[in-house]
């Protein structure tokens, strides 16, 4: 049986994400649109604390101010009648046909503008909400052809936008930090700031680095054939994980939006104990939301997106209860040691020890068995990441 989600386990999901209806580029809608008041109801009864949404899915694009503010009171109305919250808002800079170049990048001055208002707007709306992150998918933010884009350029207008919203921010007193979403391409053919490391770079040349961190989506990074969970250890190990979009991908193919460990479930094993339990060594990891940004499959109905709702949730808290019993079972401990994975937080160099002191010191290189490690001296990493699998497959304790 799996557990019961509460509150206290911080589960979030994006409007769009239950209310995807199923269009895809080769076929329309197969499901009804999802009102907003009934999507925080169910969440809300299923063990979500939180719902994310872009502008547009809470009131479409070039909707009058009136109504622009019905579909915010509704949503007010629900969150007070069940007390779900709002950790998180994102502007949609990708739908509408002017953001077709982009938002914050296009060519056009004009749309850049528009993007900024549009962004300005809408932190306005997070803020009130009581947001405490603010997350840019720039989908939109890149080119198909080498030709048509000043990659220099786009980066020093990216930055430029970025650093205006870190100044209103800072001015308004807005208790919101920022937090960028790599992703390689799709819708683009190639999108500017593709990974988790092209994200870190760029924000360390803002004005304000501070605001800013990265939303990482599983399926982003593994789309470009990278490990998830070892961008997760060093975006926490850089301070920039301020936010995280949890879901399943099989492969390097187009954006699968799949529900949380349902692609690559060995990475999700390892996920989860690193946001749980910290990894190998222990200690404090990430306490933000476990935004779930996934797509409920085309062929499913309503009940089919309320169930793949909770397998999201099921399945994380499937995978803590498992990553427990990993790091709780003593053979585990034994094998951690026989591999040496503690042996690596030990510095280098003695305490003060200069290269001199290294130079001379014999046992270190002159005296050292380097030969031995031919035929011999084997880490034991396989019998580990076994271990790992019995646990991952409740085969044991
Ligand atoms: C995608 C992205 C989006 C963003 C969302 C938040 O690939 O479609 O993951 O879902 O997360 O736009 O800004
Ligand atoms: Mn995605
Ligand atoms: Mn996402």
């Amino acid at each position: 049986m799996a557990p019961t989600p509460t509150r206290a386990d911080k589960f979030s999901f994006g409007l769009w994400t239950i209310g995807y209806n199923g269009a895809d580029p080769f076929g329309g809608p197969t499901r009804a649109p999802l009102d907003v008041v009934h999507a925080v109801e169910k969440l809300s009864e299923l063990g979500a604390y939180g719902l994310t949404f872009h502008d547009d899915d809470l009131f479409a694009f070039g909707s009058t101010d009136a109504e622009r503010q019905t579909q915010i009171d509704r949503l007010k109305q629900a969150l007070a009648d069940t007390g779900l919250i709002i950790p998180m808002v994102t502007t949609n800079l990708f739908s509408a046909p002017v953001f077709k170049d982009g938002g914050f990048t296009s060519n056009d001055r004009g749309v850049r503008r528009f993007a900024l208002r549009k962004v300005l707007r809408n932190l306005d709306l997070a803020a009130e909400l009581g947001a405490k992150t603010f997350v840019m998918w720039g989908g939109r933010e890149g080119a198909e052809y080498d030709a048509a884009k000043d990659i220099r350029q786009a980066l020093e207008r990216y930055r430029e936008a970025v650093n205006l919203l870190g100044d209103y921010v800072t001015d308004k007193g807005y208790d919101i930090r920022f937090a960028i979403e790599p992703k390689p391409n799709e819708p683009r053919g190639d999108i500017l700031l593709p990974t988790v490391g092209h994200a870190m770079a760029f924000i360390e040349t803002l004005e304000r680095p501070e605001l800013v961190g990265v939303n990482p989506e599983v399926g982003h990074e593994q789309m470009a054939g990278l490990n998830f969970a070892s961008g997760i250890a060093q975006a926490l190990y850089q301070g920039k994980l301020y936010h995280i979009d949890l879901n399943g991908q099989r492969g390097i193919k187009y954006d699968q939006d799949l529900v949380f460990g349902h692609g690559d479930l060995h990475n999700a094993f390892a996920l989860v104990d690193l946001l749980e339990n910290g990894g190998p060594a222990g200690g404090p990891s990430y306490d933000g939301p476990r935004h779930f940004d996934y797509k409920p499959s085309r062929t499913e109905d309503e009940t089919g997106v309320w169930d793949s709702a909770s397998a999201n949730m099921s399945t994380y808290l499937l995978l803590k209860e498992r990553t427990a019993a990993f790091r709780a079972d003593p053979e585990v401990q034994e094998a951690l040691e026989a591999s040496r994975v503690f042996e690596l937080a030990q510095p280098t160099l003695g305490e003060g020890e200069s290269y001199d002191a290294l130079l001379a010191d014999p046992a270190s290189y002159e005296e050292f068995d380097s030969g031995a490690y031919f035929n011999g001296r084997g880490f034991g990493f396989v019998r580990l990441q076994q271990l790992a699998t019995e646990h991952l497959m409740g085969a044991r304790g």
